[in-house]
């Protein structure tokens, strides 16, 4: 909880007055969004684009100045978490449901952040199982395909209902133990049909900061 508040914190800091800002999902972004929120009313201006319905949300209550994905070409910087980062910052996303958006977000970022606490950095990618975003209409078949290739594939739950994402998708957890290859196993599981989007960002973080207990460090993308 801490870490992620420190590098949430520090993160918030990196954004500067007029910028365009994409802001991701889940909880250790929810402390960049709350900074932000604090920064706005003391004068920083603003505009932001959300990932999820669930940060429009939080943005909203505390008076960011959202706008629709319709009417940027453009994001100055984005402000994400990640489930897992390499050190190629390579990464896992999808835990919170939102990797369509955060990705879609993050291709029109001229600088990605990504805030995490410690915990979520690891030399290889894979022990947190991998999100897809499918069509529900193939999900029994991608299921069975998946299962033949290896993996152990379970479709996100909501209670008793699968989940669905806010382009009313489905996501597919996969169990894909140490990723070798991230590229490569984005690519083949892209090029099935029914898949819409993995969880795998491959090289998408510019800088990525990471929280400790006294404070947060930054490493950068040196590709
Ligand atoms: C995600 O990528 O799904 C989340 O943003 C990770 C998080 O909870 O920080």
């Amino acid at each position: 909880m801490e870490e992620k508040r420190h590098a949430g914190i520090l993160a918030a800091s990196f954004v500067k007055d007029g910028m365009t800002v994409g802001l991701g999902t889940g909880s250790t972004v929810y402390h960049v969004i709350v900074r932000l929120g604090e920064r706005v009313k003391e004068g920083l201006r603003i505009r932001c684009v959300s990932t999820s319905e669930a940060t429009t949300e939080l943005a909203e209550s505390l008076g960011l100045d959202l706008i629709p994905m319709s009417e940027v070409l453009n994001i100055d910087m984005t402000i994400d978490g990640a489930d897992e980062v390499d050190r190629s910052c390579n990464g896992i996303k999808g835990g919170g449901g939102a990797l369509l958006h955060e990705k879609l977000v993050a291709d029109i970022s001229r600088i990605v952040v990504w805030v995490v606490d410690s915990s979520k950095i690891v030399e290889r990618l894979g022990a947190f199982p991998l999100p897809i975003e499918i069509v529900p209409f193939f999900h029994m078949q991608l299921i069975s395909k998946l299962e033949g290739m290896g993996f152990s594939p379970r479709l996100r739950m909501s209670g008793s209902c699968p989940f669905t994402t806010d382009e009313n998708n489905y996501i597919i957890d996969l169990e894909t133990g140490f990723i070798e290859d991230p590229e490569g196993l984005h690519r083949k599981l892209k090029l099935m049909p029914g898949v819409i989007e993995t969880g795998l960002f491959i090289t998408t973080a510019d800088i990525v900061v990471v929280g400790s207990k006294d404070g947060a460090k930054v490493l950068r993308n040196t590709r």
